[in-house]
């Protein structure tokens, strides 16, 4: 028998719970920890219009439709409605609609980026279920996701490398790429890391020649591009206006300024989209039948972007897009004006990213000195011939904070050269050197972590080493020598250190 007062508790079950003032102060004293999600100082993660009055309403938006669950359309008609308004919205924005070349786009509501390019992938595999071992084409800037969609659904990548020049893949070597076994060709407007949008319209053509499917994946770009456009800006063309392009993804928890959980993943018509269902009703329950991956869902983030969408609108969009664009080019005049910085890419979206020039400072000390001057940029490793860079994702917010960037940025790099390069202790240099991620034992990742200030206990009153140092370049340094196997099997364990249960 177990008994009541001898039960055992831990972690955030307390016996008698806690008064709701002080579960709420807890929540806030954990997340001022956290990096500033406003102000217009963090350059990856977040996307903050800085309209007064936004998070409240969408927050009260979040909290009438928290409780509503997306496992049944026909139960909660209000989220269908929603859902149905979102995926209008965003079928109009990228070209599609009554009176468009794309007259039937259809889509669905997802939980972000990556559910998105899932659910791309498995309905391109799931349209041909004749071809047994189906792969996909990608260029090695395409997002992430479709590699986890590859290996979620065991289907093959065949990645395409970019020229270091141009950093956006070849139409003729994607076309080289594409097999008797490929179900999707894919291409991004922009990619992640360098804000470059692909020649979308030449790759769509080869893939539709082979008779293959055409995603682009402007989950980054989809709702600004437009805009940028109408500003004037030189957008290729990237949306369903071009031929060839079957299915497109866009993130309305990005430049649509939504808060997180929701995207739209968009078709041409309602036949290419059908694979994408999963129906299932050989048990004894409800029959299933799902568009996306999710079964119960919530409803807040859905009615939390319609709210978004509505409140600002087109006109709303085009301003931001306004702000964001002349944000982009201070921030990249700042950049040019350093001497010992180059930018990888003339910016063509809301990206600004850069990199050091020979002699020029270390990036990763670089990154740590900005860190400490309040700039929360995001560190990219080298990889395949492309040097380590820093990425700069901009938005709206970040407008004002440009005239204090560039004194900042040109002090940082005086910091980053006057401190010099990381240099990596010996030990470790060789165990990086020689180590394969087959070899790597739990012993020698607690050393490495060790090694590295990783992994620490924070005290109760959050004082204490922590689990992550406070300058990142030494890690940064680590990972930038190793290969991306090595690299990838490193993290989960560095990781896999820090999600550990509190008791
Ligand atoms: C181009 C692109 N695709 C996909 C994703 C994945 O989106 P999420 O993080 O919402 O899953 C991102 C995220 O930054 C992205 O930039």
């Amino acid at each position: 028998m177990i008994d009541d007062e001898s039960r055992v508790l831990g972690g955030a079950l307390s016996r008698d719970g806690v008064a709701a003032e002080v579960a709420l102060a807890e929540v806030r004293r954990l997340r001022s920890g956290d990096r500033p999600t406003h102000g217009g100082r963090l350059f990856a993660y977040v996307y903050d219009p800085a309209v007064p009055g936004l998070d409240d309403l969408a927050a009260a938006a979040h909290r009438e439709s928290a409780h509503v669950n997306g496992l049944d359309p026909t139960a909660f008609p209000s989220l269908l409605a929603m859902e149905n308004a979102l995926v209008g919205a965003a079928g109009r924005v990228l070209g599609g609609g009554p009176g468009t070349a794309a007259p039937d786009v259809v889509g669905s509501v997802t939980s972000g980026g990556t559910e998105s390019l899932i659910l791309a992938v498995k309905t391109a595999r799931d349209a041909h279920p004749e071809i047994t071992a189906p792969r996909i084409v990608v260029p090695s800037t395409a997002h992430a996701a479709f590699a986890k969609a590859a290996h979620y659904l065991r289907v093959a990548l065949d990645v395409v490398p970019v020229p270091v020049t141009t950093l956006r893949p070849d139409p003729a070597a994607m076309a080289a790429a594409i097999r008797p076994e490929t179900v999707l060709v894919a291409c991004s407007a922009p990619s992640y890391a360098h804000g470059v949008v692909d020649p979308v319209a030449e790759i769509a053509a080869v893939a539709a020649d082979a008779g293959v499917r055409c995603h682009v994946d402007a989950c980054f770009g989809g709702w600004t591009l437009p805009y940028l456009r109408r500003l004037g800006e030189p957008v290729p063309a990237f949306d369903f206006a071009v031929p060839g392009v079957t299915s497109i993804s866009v993130d309305l928890h990005k430049y649509a300024y939504a808060p997180k959980g929701v995207s739209v993943l968009l078709h041409r018509d309602a036949a290419l989209r059908a694979p994408q269902y999963f129906a299932y009703a050989d048990w004894p329950g409800y029959t299933m039948i799902n568009p996306v991956i999710a079964s119960t869902r919530s409803g807040g983030p859905i009615a939390a972007a319609y709210a978004t969408l509505r409140h600002l609108g087109d006109a709303g969009y085009l301003r931001l897009a306004t702000v964001t664009r002349d944000a982009v080019a201070g921030l990249a005049d700042a950049v040019r004006a350093v001497d010992g910085l180059r930018l990888m890419a003339e910016p063509e979206s809301t990206v600004v990213c850069f990199t050091a020039t020979e002699g020029g400072p270390d990036l990763f000390v670089l990154v740590d000195e900005l860190t400490a001057r309040g700039w929360h940029t995001q560190p990219q490793l080298s990889y395949a011939g492309l040097p380590s860079s820093v990425h700069l994702t901009v938005t709206a917010a970040v407008a004002p904070r440009v005239a204090e960037f560039g004194p900042d940025l040109v002090e940082a790099v005086a910091a980053a050269r006057a401190a010099g390069p990381v240099r990596l202790p010996a030990e470790l240099a060789a165990l990086v050197g020689a180590l394969t991620p087959e070899a790597l034992t739990p012993e020698l990742v607690v050393g490495l972590a060790a090694g590295l200030g990783l992994g620490g206990q924070a005290d109760g009153d959050g004082s204490g080493a922590g689990p992550l140092p406070e300058r990142m370049a030494l890690v940064n340094t680590l990972l930038d020598a190793a290969p991306p196997a090595l690299r990838e099997r490193l993290l989960v364990e560095f990781v896999g250190l820090l999600q550990r249960p509190t008791w």
